[in-house]
């Protein structure tokens, strides 16, 4: 199945063709593929609804296209090669007709334990192949995965089982990153201990910690998987049938389930995959993202395996026990694709070139980045460095709701500009509108990021809650998607992203809603108000300041702040807490009561110029107290 483009003429020559005629391009994209029925019409959209169908009434199943298509011709060849935590702890290379047997008996086992197709199965583990097996299974019998980064707290893990009424909780002992052992299983209890709907809890033994085991409720996962068979049959899905569910924040204060579904999610994964990275068989691929976010589901799992790559997974973190961690996995496994974020870039780039001398690097062929802008410095560094001045760097732009990569270079096919995104994919329509939504043609326009036309692997709804993803992505710019990114088009015509437009700041490539924020902040009871916004961070892209307001009675202002940070750790998860806390008097309004945010803004940044005009503010004398009290007076 060669779905590779070769040549940037092949670039243009395919890109043609997507736009003109779509249908034609992706059913014969989507041909290469194992269906156990047909699709009877390739696409269904309307934008309205919004409503959207790609390979409408075909019937498949995801894990078919990744181990019954591969077990003939490469069923000894590697899958998932796993690197612990520790470096001196044996790695597990696990090859697909391995995978497939775990695949199916953990499957069988969550079948023996009642789930059904449809069941809503919540997957909070580690770094661990077994990660992967229980997304496969669920996908396997038809159940909806819902992964949660391993990091949230119980009360984010509660809100997000309450939300998809999860049936049951995939999860480990404990998890090894650096020098820490995560209670994981713990967590899971507390979160349970707020939720109705939670039938069974299966634990993998990764840790060997004692956790509590509720009789009943919660199953070891060696003892559940001994006694089932190493084979099925694949269930029958519908292309729309939903294959899983994340949850990632938006502007309001609550995360919201992006839903997708099978069919268009695996085409555009594969296709993706294969074209950005230009994985060729036999390619070592390795992305350092968790499989708590929309990168591991797409760029771990089923993209690379899909297309019957190796792919790496990494169980700890950058600087453990060196900073030179990365480059001596890429050595080791002689890795030839290697994906990762701006944040750990940057990090990396903090500690200089001592951590690499040891390592050659010669093996990697392709770097990529995602999650957030990448400055010129980093990509500079990352490009001359890593990738030695001889890979291409594929800045990958995409989103949660995207599901795979929209806007980037392919690897060594289409050119690679500097900390742009640069050019679509086959298939992907974006265009730049204005504030009222027209369209900004030509070249040299900066605007808002919008797709006008639906891509295979989109977004179909928000869980339970359809009206949300209309207002959210469909609404602003009636007739298109859109992304919340503004974005500029450069003299050359390549696209460059600039970040979020709304409420939503990004945190060492996390999303993070201001306003999620803001409302763990007032959980605290000597919080009255809050206002969060992003500013400008060396390492972490974007940094979290909060501006509190608080009765201090009985408590000095540094206790107080440490209390707040750790309200909203537990409340959401250490990646929420806020890198600046400052406690004002008040904030500063608009006569209508509404916070100006630029203002504050303005001063987490620390740049105090062009301020606007202040005296039409309620409160216009909260201005110059919250600059004295951030120590910007003059
Ligand atoms: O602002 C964009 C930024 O990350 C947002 C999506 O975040 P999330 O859904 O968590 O997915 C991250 C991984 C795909 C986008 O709206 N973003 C992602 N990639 C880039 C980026 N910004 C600039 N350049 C990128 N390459």
């Amino acid at each position: 199945m060669s779905q590779k483009i070769q040549s940037l003429s092949g670039y243009y020559h395919e890109y043609q063709k997507s736009i003109h005629q779509p249908e034609q391009f992706w059913s014969r994209i989507a041909q290469g593929f194992h269906w156990k029925k047909p699709w009877d019409n390739v696409l269904s959209w309307d934008f309205e609804g919004p409503e959207i169908k790609w390979f409408e009434n075909a019937k498949l199943n995801i894990t078919e296209n990744i181990f019954e298509r591969y077990l003939f011709t490469h069923g000894d060849k590697t899958a998932i090669i796993w690197e612990p935590n520790e470096p001196n702890e044996a790695e597990r290379r696990i090859s697909y007709s391995e995978l497939y047997e775990m695949t199916c008996q953990f499957s069988n086992a969550l079948e023996s334990q009642g789930i059904q197709k449809g069941d809503r199965v919540i997957i909070y583990m580690p770094m661990i192949p077994e990660a992967a097996v229980a997304m496969l299974a669920c996908a396997r019998v038809g159940a909806v995965h819902s992964v949660v980064f391993a990091g949230f707290s119980s009360t984010a893990l509660a809100d997000r089982i309450k939300d998809c009424k999860a049936k049951m909780v995939l999860t480990a002992d404990g998890n090894f990153r650096g020098t820490k052992n995560i209670p994981v299983k713990a967590v899971v209890d507390e979160a349970l201990a707020q939720t109705q709907t939670v039938e069974k809890v299966i634990v993998y033994q990764r840790t060997q910690t004692a956790v509590e085991m509720k009789s009943g409720r919660d199953l070891w996962w060696h003892e559940v998987i001994a006694n089932e068979p190493k084979a099925n049959t694949a269930a029958t899905l519908d292309a729309e049938d939903l294959l899983f569910i994340l949850y990632t924040s938006g502007s309001t204060g609550k995360p919201k389930g992006v839903v997708h579904t099978t069919a268009g999610y695996m085409v555009y994964t594969h296709y993706s995959f294969t074209n950005v990275f230009q994985y060729s068989q036999g390619d070592v691929y390795w992305c350092t993202a968790d499989v708590g976010w929309i990168t591991g589901h797409s760029y771990i799992v089923y993209g690379p395996l899909l297309a019957g790559a190796t792919t790496v997974m990494f169980e700890g973190v950058p600087t453990y026990p060196d900073p030179g961690r990365f480059w001596a996995i890429v050595d080791k496994y002689q890795v030839n694709q290697f994906y990762t974020a701006p944040t750990a870039i940057r990090a990396l780039q903090a500690y200089g070139l001592e951590p690499l001398a040891p390592y050659s690097l010669d093996s990697l062929k392709v770097i990529g980045s995602v999650g957030e802008p990448i400055n010129e410095e980093a990509w500079h560094w990352y490009h001359d460095h890593i990738g030695k001045g001889k890979c291409p760097l594929v800045d990958t732009w995409w989103q949660t709701e995207t599901g795979g990569i929209m806007i980037s270079p392919l690897a060594g096919i289409t050119p690679n500009k500097p900390a742009h995104a640069s050019l679509p994919l086959p298939g992907i329509q974006p265009l730049i509108v204005d504030a009222e939504g027209n369209e900004l043609k030509g070249n040299n326009v900066e605007g808002n990021l919008c797709i006008k036309f639906p891509w295979p692997s989109m977004l179909r709804t928000t869980y339970g809650d359809h009206k949300r993803c209309k207002e959210t992505y469909f609404s602003t710019y009636p007739g298109m998607y859109f992304t919340g990114d503004g974005a500029k088009r450069d003299h050359d015509g390549y696209l460059r992203i600039l970040g979020r437009v709304d409420d939503v700041i990004n945190v060492s490539g996390h999303r993070m809603g201001t306003a999620e924020v803001e409302n763990a902040i007032n959980e605290h009871p000597k919080v009255v108000e809050s206002a969060v916004v992003g500013f400008p961070h060396n390492i972490k892209g974007q940094g979290i300041y909060a501006y509190v307001i608080c009765d201090l009675e009985g408590r000095t202002e540094e206790g107080l702040i440490k209390e707040i940070k750790e309200t909203v750790r537990k409340i959401i998860g250490p990646i929420a807490t806020p890198d600046e806390m400052q406690i004002v008097p008040g904030l500063p309004k608009t006569r209508s009561g509404k916070i100006m945010r630029r203002i504050l803004r303005k001063v987490a940044s620390k740049e105090l110029s062009n301020m606007g005009d202040t005296s039409t503010l309620l409160n216009p004398e909260v201005v110059d107290q919250i600059i004295k009290g951030a120590g910007l007076a003059p």
